[in-house]
């Protein structure tokens, strides 16, 4: 389906695009395991870290972000376990464009992961948060002149160069500053993967990066050495999300390393460190089977040690930056059923209080998500269900196809699984909605982690 224009008619009148709902789940009121925070429970209603939802929602409102802080701390303990702790052969990043707050932060850092930045903005939280600067990695395809100079005073571990006028303002603020800061050359290496699919082609056409096949990559790596005030540490690629096997990793590793070969042939420098990104996937749905992270990490180690192997160099310090797969899995969305609208026998919308403005993704990826009835069980019949926002728009869907019990009426509480990537981070104000708050639940108890805007935060941006 194409998402960039569209006449008219299919999408507002009455031509419907065709339309394949799955079937409905045996149990209305079950909790799958893979795509449900591993503290969620249910007796009848469900809980989250211990903590009832309807508590939540009286205490803190809906809709609401609540993160089970033990799920992303474990996935944090499963990626060093199988990659090692930063310092050690290898090293984990957690990209915070995912999810960026202090107290998540803390949870990743305390873990052994580092944290992999990409605007000032979330430099500045990492920083707020005390994660040492060492262990930052600061992305971005333009860096503004104040960040790159912010970063190189604040002594992060890593900068990602990924433009030829960011080599020589970093050169600047690096003299300027007596650093000399340790710089990755982000290379497009033409393969785009999602999810089972990837795409190798050999040209680039996309912002990130310095392209392989144009040559622009060596031009960077030598610009690079040719300063003394940047330190070349090696090169950086990412290849998508949302993805399920190492088939891309392996494309796109081949051509690294044969970069990697050809630096080592014409400056004699060794490429110390590869870091290969993040994109790793989780379910959202019953249908996506993501790897484990041991099973990804032995992939990826035997694909870096292959292309090194054929190439006769030693293996780098591989490095990863999961963002998604380390704090998607652990936050769920509560919103309150507001109508509930039957539509000529086809389905049932459902409209909660929030939408779009807390989950863009439906929207602009066409994302599946799963959604149950949460301050309750039920045992009556499926209901095939849309659930949908309250904005302005009639692509403002939550939940595209779900089954939600017949009984479900206004003011029920609704949990939607995995938003804890891309969600928050992506919200907006649109139609003047404030955002929502997370809360971050363990051990039975509950704490706000990111205020709840108001009305009057929106109001007192309107100066007119
Ligand atoms: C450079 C880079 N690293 C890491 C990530 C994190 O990806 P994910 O959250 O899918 O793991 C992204 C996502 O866009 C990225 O662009």
């Amino acid at each position: 389906m194409s998402r960039v224009a569209h006449p008219a008619g299919p999408r507002h009148a009455d031509v419907l695009p065709a339309d394949h709902p799955p079937p409905p789940p045996d149990d209305l009121n079950a909790l799958h395991p893979a795509i449900w925070p591993r503290g969620a429970q249910r007796s009848g209603v469900l809980t989250l870290g211990g903590v009832d939802v309807r508590d939540l929602a009286g205490e803190f409102g809906t809709p609401l972000f609540v993160t089970d802080e033990e799920d992303v701390r474990g996935r944090c303990r499963e990626y060093i376990e199988a990659f090692g702790p930063p310092g050690a052969s290898t090293s984990v990043y957690y990209a915070a464009k995912a999810f960026c707050s202090r107290a998540v932060l803390r949870w990743v850092t305390e873990e052994g992961l580092g944290v992999d930045v990409c605007t000032g903005g979330e430099l500045e939280v990492a920083l707020a948060a005390g994660v040492e600067p060492a262990l930052i990695t600061m992305h971005g395809n333009n860096k503004l002149p104040a960040e790159l100079s912010r970063g190189v005073a604040a002594g992060v571990g890593h900068i990602v160069i990924d433009s030829f006028e960011e080599i020589a303002r970093l050169a600047y603020y690096a003299e300027a500053a007596g650093a000399r800061p340790r710089v990755l050359v982000r290379v497009t290496t033409g393969v785009e993967a999602h999810t089972h699919e990837f795409m190798a082609t050999a040209h680039d056409d996309q912002k990130f990066g310095f392209s392989l096949a144009s040559g622009a990559a060596d031009e960077a790596v030598r610009r690079v050495l040719a300063l003394p005030s940047l330190e070349f540490a090696g090169l950086h690629s990412h290849i998508g999300s949302q993805i399920f096997d190492t088939a891309g990793f392996e494309v796109a590793a081949h051509r690294v390393i044969e970069l990697a070969a050809r630096i080592v042939a014409e400056h004699g420098v060794a490429v110390s460190e590869l870091d290969l990104g993040g994109g790793f996937g989780i379910a959202y749905t019953p249908d996506d089977d993501p790897p484990e992270v041991k099973s990804l990490a032995a992939g990826l180690r035997a694909i870096l040690s292959a292309q090194c192997a054929a190439f006769g160099l030693p293996v780098p310090l591989l490095t990863i930056e999961p963002g998604r797969s380390i704090i998607g899995p652990s936050t769920v969305t509560l919103y309150e059923v507001g109508t509930i609208k039957d539509v000529d026998g086809i389905r049932s919308y459902v409209s909660v209080d929030g939408g779009m403005s807390d989950n863009i993704r439906t929207a602009l990826y066409d994302a599946s998500y799963s959604c149950v009835l949460a301050s309750r069980s039920s045992s009556a019949p499926p209901m095939l269900s849309r659930v949908v926002g309250r904005h302005c728009e009639s692509g403002d869907i939550v939940v595209r196809h779900a089954y939600l019990p017949a009984d479900l009426a206004p003011g029920d509480l609704l949990a939607v699984a995995a938003t804890g990537a891309y969600c928050r981070s992506l919200a907006s104000n649109y139609n003047h909605l404030p955002r929502p708050g997370v809360v971050a639940v363990r051990d039975g108890g509950a704490r706000e982690i990111v205020r709840r805007e108001t009305l009057a935060d929106l109001l007192s941006l309107d100066v007119g």
